[in-house]
Parts: structure tokens; sequence; C-alpha cells
């Protein structure tokens, strides 16, 4: 089975990140601290992961939980963000870090239906979260599972017009077990092996279920969009 065959991937090749609890451990029981995968989540809507692995070891040396976080002056919040962009971003930060630290006793929600009321969290930082951190089933397709579920299905169309056929993909291939270690073994393989350019086939562990290279088109996808 496709999921089956990632997440075997995974536990062998899984990268070590900051926020990350590792396959291993998983499996040891440990959980994930849904803080430490909130903020990640957040900073890596729109930036990649080198840029965010320091910044965010400095916001947890600086802020370790989410009652520390919604205590601080929302200035020291924005300065510390210096560099990431998008200061919405920060600014809906600090406001979801004082209602989960003020109105919910420091829990995070962990479902999807109620992360998404909280700022700053969308649809995809919604169904990451509760994947990652709660292990529930949700579909997780960000800009690199867009990209891998292309090739899988070859859809020869713009990402931006295909997007309920690549969801209704993701959906189906999301296993009921181990939903974050599956969500974050497609990221994986999206960043490594199922590159932008040059996708290294012969790493790909689910090679055989793909239909772009079995027709050998998947340099040419993702289709661009015309201009
Ligand atoms: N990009 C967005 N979320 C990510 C995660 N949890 N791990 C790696 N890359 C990501």
């Amino acid at each position: 089975m496709f999921s089956s065959r990632l997440l075997d991937w995974y536990d062998a090749h899984a990268r070590d990140l900051p926020w990350r609890v590792g396959p291993k451990a998983r499996a040891a029981g440990a959980q994930p601290d849904p803080y430490r995968v909130w903020l990640s989540e957040v900073m890596l809507q729109q930036t990649t992961v080198a840029t965010v692995t320091p910044r965010f070891e400095a916001f947890l040396t600086r802020w370790p939980d989410v009652a520390a976080l919604a205590a601080a002056p929302l200035e020291d919040v924005l300065g510390e963000w210096a560099g990431l962009g998008y200061y919405a971003r920060a600014r809906n930060l600090h406001a979801c870090a004082k209602v989960v630290a003020d109105e919910l006793g420091g829990v995070f929600p962990d479902t999807e239906e109620w992360l998404i009321t909280l700022p700053g969290i969308g649809p995809y930082t919604a169904a990451a979260i509760a994947a990652i951190a709660f292990d529930r089933t949700a579909v997780v397709v960000d800009g690199n599972i867009d990209r891998v579920m292309v090739r899988i299905e070859n859809i020869a169309r713009p990402i931006r017009e295909a997007k309920a056929e690549i969801r209704a993909s993701a959906a189906e291939r999301t296993p009921d077990q181990r939903a974050g270690d599956y969500a974050q073994g497609l990221m994986d393989l999206g960043a490594g092996v199922c590159r932008p350019r040059n996708p290294d086939c012969l790493l790909c562990p689910v090679a055989e279920f793909c239909e772009a290279r079995a027709a050998g088109v998947q340099d040419e996808l993702p289709v661009k969009p015309a201009k």
C-alpha cells in the first residue's frame, strides 16, 4: 500500500528537525509538544526549513511554552520574528498564544475544527497540527505534497487548477494510523526525493505507484500556470 511504503521509508529516512519527534521516539511513546508543532508550522507557512530552524530554536529558548509567549510584549515577538517576513503571522502568533494561554488553560485544541478557529491557523495548519501533534487522521497538503500528488496521479494541469483532484488523491491515501508520521514523511519525500527539479525516482519508496514516472513525464510536472 502507498501509505505503508511511505511510512517504512520515513522510519528509515526521517529528517532530524528540532520540532519533530522522530519515528523511533514516537513509536516508543514520546508525544510531540503541541506548542512546538504549532510554532514550527506557523513559521514554515512561507519560510524554508533551513531559514526556520535557527529561528525556531531562538524562539523556544526565549519562550519555552505558550504561557511565556502569551505574556511577552508584542514588540518583543515582532523583534524576534525579524527576517522571517510576513509580520501578520507574528501578530497572529501572539494573539493565538493569548487565546490558548488565557482562555484555554494553556492547552491547544486537538481537532482541526477547533484549531481552525484560532488566529493565524488556516485549513493547512489546522490539519498539520491535528495530524502531527495529536495523530488525528487529517489530510495535510502543503506545496511539497501538491507536487508529489500531481506526479503520482500524472495530472498535467497547473496545481492551482487541480486542487480538488490533488486533495481527493491525498485523502484516499491518508492512513488511519500514524497520520502525523505519514504527513511528515510526504513532506520529507517532497523536499528530498520528489524535488521540484530532478526528482530522484530511484530512491523513491512509492515510485511503483507513480503515474508520471510510468509515463516518463515526472520532470515535466507540475505544469506551470499560463501567464
Ligand atoms: N513544512 C511544513 N511543515 C513541515 C514539517 N512539519 N516538517 C518539515 N517541513 C515542513
